[in-house]
């Protein structure tokens, strides 16, 4: 049985079939095909909605805040829901700011972090009054200093700390080890807050800490905090304040069967008896919105060469990325109950690239042209590294929340691709 019904028997995820057909929520995919064409991206509002409280609940008073990080998935309709839940957000530039702004975000509950904030960014975050930056170097913190003096504010700041912690994860999406761009080097984290304590325009807030992504195990994170624990205790004897703990994002989703998924109350028994008087804060991407999002495509062609069985289909790289990337496994599945013979098959797209690919090797019936195939699990970096490779105009996506069905980016067209080209 696949693992989506049995998920959504469980009442996790919210795909299932009824009477051969598969449904998100109260709707059927292959309605949703007739009406805006395929490949489209397409989510569950109520598995965000789930996805999220699973944060909420691990807070037992106001003490923490929820960042959706939103670079997993930064579409205005998405980004909305979770605003409207109270969520903060995780940005990552000037634009996910702007993004989030647009989207209602309430912006003493924004975070930035990334390695190369510019001049003209740090200025928009500023000017935005966002909660804090979380600073990845000495020269940023630099930056940040004069810019807020030049605005005359004080900028609200954690340092990102790498703690040089494996998280056993694809080592494209590993950032907490050693040698790695992102972050102040552990060894070098209570200077650099000792540095950070006589910037006039700065305030130390917090600090922060990310170590991967797709990580299935608490381990990790066990030893990461620890780690930034002793870090708080020595920058506190030397009289700086923290507020704010923020253990980052990058708790792994179910991909596939042999996975089990990390959940956020798996990371909270790790980290909150650390601490007596801190806030918490989470930046969860992936565990959010991966399992709600799915990429809805269609066989445009059937072929067999050197012995393999391949489905062509109008989704390609450009489109979900992941697997090309990241050799990244999403599990893919007949739209409509099939009892045809199985067999191995490799579904790929029209790109011309070797590397494009939704699967391969995989067990799928015998299909027929014209065929709907769902990429699952593809909510989070699906549509967010979309790109117009090939020239492809960019992908609708649309939203389900029961039988409602809403549009929430509509399909790009040709003339897209040359707008702003001179
Ligand atoms: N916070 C920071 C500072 C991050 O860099 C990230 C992700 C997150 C939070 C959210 O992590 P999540 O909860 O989603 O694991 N494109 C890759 C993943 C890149 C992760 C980048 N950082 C993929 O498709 O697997």
């Amino acid at each position: 049985m696949i693992i989506y019904y049995e998920y959504y028997k469980a009442g996790k995820r919210m795909l299932k079939f009824k009477n051969g057909d598969l449904y998100i929520e109260d709707v059927k995919f292959s309605n949703i095909a007739k009406e805006f064409g395929t490949a489209v991206y397409v989510y569950s509002k109520n598995q965000i909605i789930k996805n999220y409280d699973a944060y909420k609940s691990v807070f037992s008073k106001n003490e923490g805040l929820i960042c959706f990080a939103c670079k997993t998935n930064s579409n205005a309709g998405v980004l909305k829901i979770l605003s409207a839940l109270g969520a903060g957000a995780d940005t990552t530039s000037g634009g996910e700011i702007y993004r989030c702004l647009k989207a209602g975000f309430d912006p003493s509950k924004i975070v930035y972090a990334g390695v190369g904030k510019t001049s003209q960014e740090i200025e928009y975050a500023l000017k935005s009054k966002i909660l804090m930056f979380n600073v990845e170097s000495i020269e940023e913190l630099d930056a940040i200093d004069k810019i807020a003096g030049k605005l005359k504010v004080k900028a609200k700041i954690a340092f990102r700390v790498n703690p040089d912690v494996d998280p056993d994860t694809h080592s494209h999406i590993v950032t907490g080890k050693k040698g790695s761009k992102f972050g102040i080097a552990y060894e070098d984290a209570i200077s650099a807050y000792m540095y950070a304590k006589k910037k006039k325009n700065i305030v130390i807030s917090g600090v922060h800490s990310h170590i991967g992504s797709q990580i299935l195990d608490a381990a990790p994170f066990a030893l990461a905090a620890k780690k930034i624990k002793k870090i708080v205790d020595e920058i506190e004897k030397n009289g700086v304040k923290i507020e704010y703990v923020n253990s980052g994002g990058g708790l792994g989703v179910k991909y596939e069967k042999s996975q089990k998924a990390l959940f956020p109350k798996q990371i909270a028994d790790v980290i909150f008896p650390l601490y007596k008087d801190k806030k918490f804060i989470f930046e969860p991407g992936r565990s959010i919105i991966a399992n709600a999002g799915h990429l809805l495509c269609k066989v445009v062609y059937r072929k067999t060469s050197g012995g393999k069985s391949f489905l062509i289909t109008d989704a390609g790289m450009n489109d979900l990325i992941r697997p090309a990337f990241y050799e990244a496994y999403h599990e893919i599945i007949a739209v409509k109950r099939n009892k045809a013979k199985k067999v191995k098959t490799d579904v790929v797209g029209p790109i011309c690239e070797s590397s494009d690919f939704m699967g391969k090797d995989r067990m799928l019936p015998i299909l027929k042209q014209d065929a709907l195939l769902l990429v699952t699990c593809a909510g989070a970096y699906g549509a967010a590294m979309s790109s117009q490779y090939n020239s492809r105009p960019l992908l609708p996506e649309v939203l389900v929340e029961g039988r409602k069905v809403s549009l929430i980016r509509k399909r790009a067209g040709y003339e897209d691709l040359i707008l702003n080209e001179a």
